[in-house]
């Protein structure tokens, strides 16, 4: 099968002593996303409205990870970042509220090891409100990447199509049914939802580890949302430390020129936009904000530290979640 071709060669955060310099726009949408998903990934896993474009999942893990190490998605969705990760030969822990696609993870998963993957997943089911914290006595300081995703609040998602009677037929286009979903809160609550997530991942990570979430400007009658800002102050406010703001790009770049990728809804938006006089753009880019743990104090202080803030053993602690 196939793997999602990551045409920018993995690069290391500068001063990890790598040899290249980290570039700042990531080529995500070289192939189409389901192309990129073609036998990686089950196929009931195109239901799900808001999944991550898995060329960029693998390479936030190649850039910020190496073999062996642990990445955790605490709103994993259908898993890409747990496929994405094993095939790499990292190990990964995802948390999902909704049953319908944590079970997806796991076939995904399971999917993943039959091709070969050989790092080591599991997915927990539940609010990442409350299951982050009780992962703290097994995963402490274990975790070296936080890559993950917030749901969109009420924008559109999912797959369209225009009907000949000039309406449109929408399908795949919610995360679930259950209104305590953050998908389905008001931007504040969404937000509020997302620090707490992030907040009760912090003793999970190792020191210094990264944070990697991924996020779409969005437009609310015609205005263009900037959520990557919000997004970022709430992870500043969870405690994390701002490294660096890049895109993904969701166009290709075919001999130097882009080649959109539009959704329907963007299409649609644009072209209702310019017929009333306001010469909007297709937003072709997907916010990549990279923080971190703060790393730990000067080593004099380092002996005064609970426990907890002390680096564990993720694979042995990933192989008893799963
Ligand atoms: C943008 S999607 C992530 C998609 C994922 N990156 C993928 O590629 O499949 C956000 C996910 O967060 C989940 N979610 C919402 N509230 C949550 C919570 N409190 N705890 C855990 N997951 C949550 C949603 O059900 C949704 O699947």
């Amino acid at each position: 099968m196939p793997a999602p071709r990551d045409p920018a060669p993995p690069s290391r955060p500068a001063g990890d002593g790598g040899r290249q310099v980290p570039v700042s726009v990531w080529l995500a949408g070289q192939q189409q996303s389901r192309l990129q998903r073609r036998g990686r990934y089950v196929p009931a896993s195109i239901a799900h409205p808001g999944k991550m474009l898995p060329a960029l999942a693998a390479h936030a893990i190649a850039t910020y990870t190496r073999p062996g190490e642990l990445v955790l998605d605490p709103m994993c969705g259908i898993g890409t970042t747990l496929v994405e990760a094993t095939h790499a030969g990292r190990d990964a822990v995802g948390i999902e509220y909704e049953p319908r696609w944590g079970f997806l993870a796991a076939r995904n998963l399971r999917h993943a090891t039959h091709q070969g993957a050989t790092g080591h997943g599991a997915v927990l089911i539940g609010d990442s409100r409350q299951i982050a914290p009780a992962l703290e006595a097994e995963l402490a300081g274990g975790v070296a990447l936080l890559l993950t995703s917030p749901p969109y609040g009420r924008t559109v998602h999912g797959q369209a199509k225009p009907t000949p009677g000039g309406g449109v037929t929408k399908w795949d286009h919610s995360y679930g049914r259950d209104k305590a979903n953050l998908a389905h809160q008001n931007t504040g609550a969404l937000l509020a939802g997302f620090t707490a997530i992030l907040r009760g991942c912090l003793p999970l990570l190792r020191p210094g580890g990264t944070v990697v979430v991924t996020v779409r400007p969005w437009r609310h009658a015609g205005l263009l949302i900037d959520f990557p800002a919000a997004v970022l102050d709430a992870a500043i406010r969870a405690g994390y430390e701002p490294v660096q703001r890049c895109v993904a790009l969701l166009a290709a770049v075919r001999e130097g020129d882009l080649v959109a990728r539009g959704s329907f809804f963007q299409l649609q938006q644009a072209r209702a936009a310019r017929a009333h006089g306001r010469p909007i753009h297709l937003a072709q880019h997907e916010d990549v904000l990279i923080l971190r743990r703060p790393p730990e104090p000067p080593s004099g202080l380092a002996g005064h530290l609970a426990p907890r803030y002390r680096a564990g053993t993720p694979a042995a602690a990933v192989r008893r979640a799963a």
